[in-house]
């Protein structure tokens, strides 16, 4: 994934504890990496072993910590690192919902290494629809819970999230359904 991703965990761990904390961490994982470079990309392996070692320091699980990354990276990552990329999906949480499918084509664009996840739309009505999440990445369902927990939090409207087909129980990929 590109350095950003990494950035965004080293800037949400010492926004919320401290440089000591992120360092313990990092130390934690056994990764040597200096400085991360938003847009160089580094291993999946990586950011998988921050959030395990962020877990571990935190006393937190993994999903706990991948949950606040998420609300981390909309409310914070995006519209301050890259506000006009995320102002661009739109202007109000319906909009931004029902452009989420093409949401990461236009990041491409200017990061053309990116391997973006798929989101696929069904069932759209005026308060509702379905979100299907495909991966090829396991085990982030709890990262796509945070950024949706983000985006009602950023755009003030109450968001309801319901987890009813997961890739963990069996499914081949994850559906929620959001109404607000
Ligand atoms: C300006 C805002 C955003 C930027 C710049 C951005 C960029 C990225 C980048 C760089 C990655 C790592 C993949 C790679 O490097 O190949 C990523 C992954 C991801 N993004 Fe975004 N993103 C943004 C907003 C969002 C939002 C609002 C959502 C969903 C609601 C989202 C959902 C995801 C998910 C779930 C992944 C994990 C990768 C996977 O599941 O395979 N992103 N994004």
């Amino acid at each position: 994934m590109y350095g950003m991703v990494n950035k965004a965990v080293e800037e949400m761990v010492i926004s919320q504890f401290d440089d000591e904390t992120w360092e313990k961490i990092k130390a934690k994982a056994a990764i040597d990496v200096e400085i991360f470079i938003s847009n160089e990309t580094y291993p999946d392996e990586i950011t998988y072993k921050l959030v395990v070692s962020a877990a571990e320091i935190l006393k937190l699980t993994p999903d706990q910590v991948l949950e606040a990354f998420g609300i981390h990276w909309v409310c914070h990552t995006a519209p301050e690192g890259y506000g006009e990329l995320f102002t661009a999906g739109g202007k109000t949480l319906s909009d931004f919902l029902v452009n989420l499918p093409s949401f990461h084509s236009r990041i491409k664009l200017i990061f053309p290494k990116l391997d973006p996840p798929i989101f696929i739309i069904t069932e759209p009505a005026d308060n509702s629809l379905s979100l299907h999440y495909y991966s090829p990445r396991p085990g982030l369902t709890s990262f796509v819970i945070g950024l949706l927990k983000g985006l009602g939090i950023y755009y003030k409207t109450q968001l309801d999230i319901v987890l009813v087909n997961s890739s963990e129980a069996g499914s081949d990929h994850d559906e929620f359904l959001l109404t607000w």
